[in-house]
């Protein structure tokens, strides 16, 4: 099986299990699972465009809120999702060492919105922002705003 619906099936499952463990949650399990399919949407666009690995941009992207999936809690969500996303692609059994090591430092550092990272960890930041912008999301933060404002003048 291609392994973005792959790991996308086992992110719905993950949804289903936490929303029992922890029913009060910063945002709905309904934006989890959206976000979770137009996030690989749209980071697959965007790594095809920048020569990257899009199988693997895509699953970074379709993981990258693992840690509020897990807590319900917004704050460090990205930090919070670091170790539990290594145990889930372990667990998963389709990626390598390295690949797991790739996506678990972009959910890392994805809320760091002002800082530039690897590609698959800038795709994961921009196909954020613009999931959330086309939502209908407001962008709290500047550096939000302004990675939108870069990405769609790209
Ligand atoms: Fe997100």
């Amino acid at each position: 099986m291609n392994r973005l619906i792959g790991l996308q099936s086992l992110m719905l499952e993950e949804i289903e299990k936490h929303v029992k463990l922890v029913p009060q949650r910063d945002e709905p399990a309904e934006w989890e699972r959206v976000h979770i399919a137009s996030c690989a949407a749209i980071g697959h666009i965007l790594a095809e465009k920048r020569g990257v690995d899009a199988e693997l941009a895509a699953c970074a992207c379709a993981a990258h809120d693992y840690g509020r999936i897990v807590t319900g809690k917004q704050e460090d969500h990205a930090q919070a999702g670091y170790e539990p996303v290594k145990e889930l692609l372990k667990r998963d059994g389709r990626f390598t060492d390295e690949e797991i090591e790739i996506i678990a430092i972009a959910v890392k550092n994805h809320s760091k919105k002002s800082e530039i990272g690897s590609p698959i960890e800038e795709i994961v930041k921009d196909a954020d922002v613009l999931d959330m912008y086309q939502h209908g999301y407001e962008l709290p933060r500047e550096e939000q705003k302004k990675r939108l404002k870069t990405m769609l003048s790209e």
